[in-house]
């Protein structure tokens, strides 16, 4: 099978700043292939490179079987990209933009008018496409980006958190939309986010990079095993004693307990089997349970695994992609 992406000991420094360091990654044909990483780690640097847009400091990058840095003009009739800043001009219509886009990538005159028309469709934006970019909703903008990176039918599609800042339907409608060109058409798709359940729900492989370096690439089931412990949330009426926390770090088969107020984190390796037990422990130490669960790991665990952070999913992380979603808009 050809390799949609191949790197080879792939580095980029700004200065004397290590972006990346040393990425070896194959991808084969037909994947959805999600990049996650704390913010800096080096995503849209990646993104970059690939697309012919930066040029790696050492190592090589072969997108379609053609080399990024001397093969790039024929490289880039075959991938589209949407950035993580807006892309469209918000003085014109919809339409008009997708006329600009299909001038830029030279699609056939015969045939412009259908792509542009198909390419409306498939974003629900045949509607509003004679409006003016200014007055479309962030979802609707988005879905213009999307609609002219598609529009040329590219082998790969490269995409910089596409749906940041994004109502959690509208999310799920584009990966909709994504995931069935990708089956239907065989289009390749290379995305970066910070949206956990994007990765887990669409992509068929994860790679998970921070500082530069690509620690860990696998499906989001392998990367869910290899977390090796499920998760046991408890809620208790009152903060735990040490001797309490003691005897929980006792019992078998718990791997690590942590606290938060009230709260309790136990890694353990057969959730179900420990409940009871760990119900009995707590009971005996005259501890009030009010809320027990257990979960197998997600890709939240996984990252905090591999990349050392969890992705909030409070106001702090939710505030700056609204910045950042903001920043997007007033540069448009
Ligand atoms: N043009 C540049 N000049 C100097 N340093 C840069 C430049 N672009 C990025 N960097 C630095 O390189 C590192 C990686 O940046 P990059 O934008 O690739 O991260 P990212 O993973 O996309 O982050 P985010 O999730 O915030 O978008 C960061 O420390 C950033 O400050
Ligand atoms: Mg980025």
């Amino acid at each position: 099978m050809e390799l949609a992406v191949s790197i080879r000991k792939l580095s980029k420094k700004y200065g004397d700043f290590l972006a990346l360091d040393n990425i070896n990654l194959d991808i084969e044909e037909g994947k959805l292939f999600a990049i996650l990483g704390p913010n800096g780690a080096g995503k849209t640097t990646l993104l970059r490179i690939l697309t012919t847009q930066f040029e790696p400091t050492a190592g090589e990058a072969f997108v379609l079987g053609k080399n990024v840095v001397n093969q790039s003009e024929g490289l880039r009739k075959l991938i589209s990209y949407v950035p993580q800043e807006m892309s469209v001009w918000t003085d014109i219509s919809g339409y008009e933009n997708l006329l600009i886009y299909s001038k830029i990538y030279g699609l056939p005159t015969a045939t412009r008018k259908d792509s542009i028309k198909d390419s409306l469709e498939l974003m629900d934006l045949t509607d509003v496409a004679n409006n003016l970019v200014s007055t479309y909703s962030g979802g609707m903008i988005r879905k213009l980006e999307l609609a002219c990176a598609i529009m040329i039918k590219p082998k790969i599609l490269f995409l910089d958190e596409p749906t940041i800042g994004l109502d959690p339907a509208t999310r799920k409608t584009i990966w909709e939309k994504l995931k069935a060109l990708n089956r239907e058409s065989g289009m390749d798709v290379f995305f970066s986010t910070h949206y956990m359940d994007e990765a887990d729900n669409y992509a068929d492989e994860i790679g998970i990079i921070n500082r530069g370096k690509l620690i860990k690439v696998a499906s989001p089931d392998e990367l869910k095993r290899s977390v090796g412990y499920d998760r046991i949330e408890i809620e208790t009426d009152s903060e735990l004693s040490k001797h309490a926390l003691a005897d929980l770090k006792k019992l078998n088969g718990v791997k690590k307990v942590e606290l938060e107020g009230n709260e309790v984190m136990i890694s353990a390796k057969d959730s179900a089997a420990l409940l009871d037990v760990i119900i009995e422990c707590l009971l005996a130490n005259k501890v009030h349970v009010k809320k027990i669960s257990a979960r197998q790991p997600t890709i939240d665990d996984v990252f905090l695994k591999y990349a050392g952070a969890k992705e909030s999913k409070k106001a702090p992380v939710q505030l700056a992609d609204v910045k950042r979603f903001r920043d997007r808009i007033r540069r448009g």
